[in-house]
């Protein structure tokens, strides 16, 4: 596990955008697991801009996401679909029939999360995965629970993340009980992974990802198993790490 502590989340997010764009650069038809929530907005904000300068090319890059919230219609703002478009596909040249965003809405959800789980694989599976983290440390939406979920499944929202994420939402109410999302051995596939986290209340999360026990009651944890595993941290999401475990960049400059 290596791990990169910026200064700020303008850092954390130019760094993530990098190195993702330098997957591109290396292999133009990349396959990119994505992800939602307020995280890597600053990494998608980044990569736009890199290929509105021409820098990258999504033409023949293929998208697969994490989750998404089962049974609210996809126009609904607050879907990961609406999301998605809204904060990275409408603004590249990714063609459409490249991204795949798990179907909430589909009639047979147990085909759905099976099929899901087939197109990955027969991509040649995803290169680099990019992944926020839950206050409880869930990723995507694989929460703590008694068992590691090896599919896409759909899962019951623990309250807490139905809290954290009613931000977004008019109330509390209207924040989906469950979603659908890629399991924890599907995510662990990946080839690459490149975890975010920035703010003081990853700080918990991030201690335990880096230093606790693998356990699915820690659904991060297992990333302490996998081979090339990246955190991209800000100082506040690092706070409780030791020093010597990682390194600080403070200046710009560093990252270019
Ligand atoms: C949601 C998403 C996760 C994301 C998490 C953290 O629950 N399903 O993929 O990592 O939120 O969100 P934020 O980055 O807004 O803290």
């Amino acid at each position: 596990m290596r791990i990169i502590v910026y200064q700020n989340y303008q850092l954390l997010s130019k760094k993530a955008a990098q190195i993702i764009a330098s997957q591109i650069i290396l292999k133009p038809n990349s396959i990119l697991g994505l992800a939602t929530g307020s995280t890597p907005i600053g990494t998608y904000k980044n990569l736009i801009k890199m290929y509105e300068e021409g820098l990258i090319d999504f033409s023949k890059v293929t998208t697969f996401n994490l989750d998404e919230y089962y049974q609210l219609p996809i126009d609904n703002n607050q879907s990961y679909h609406f999301f998605m478009n809204d904060n990275l596909f409408n603004h590249i040249n990714i063609n459409k029939e490249n991204i795949h965003i798990p179907n909430g809405m589909a009639k047979d959800i147990d085909n759905e999360c099976l099929n899901y789980d087939k197109i990955i694989d027969n991509s040649g599976g995803i290169d680099i995965q990019l992944l926020g983290i839950g206050n409880n440390a869930h990723i995507g939406f694989n929460e703590p629970t008694i068992n590691f979920n090896k599919k896409t499944h759909i899962v019951t929202l623990d309250e807490s993340t139905r809290k954290a994420n009613a931000r977004f939402f008019s109330s509390l109410e209207e924040v989906p009980t469950k979603a659908i999302t890629m399991g924890t051995g599907s995510i662990f596939k990946s080839k690459k992974i490149l975890l975010l986290a920035s703010g003081k209340n990853k700080a918990k999360a991030i201690y335990n990802t880096v230093y606790g026990e693998v356990t699915p009651e820690v659904p991060s944890s297992i990333l302490q198993f996998h081979q090339d595993v990246i955190l991209i941290l800000d100082t506040e999401a690092a706070s409780l790490l030791k020093d010597k475990d990682y390194e600080v960049l403070n200046e710009i400059s560093k990252v270019r």
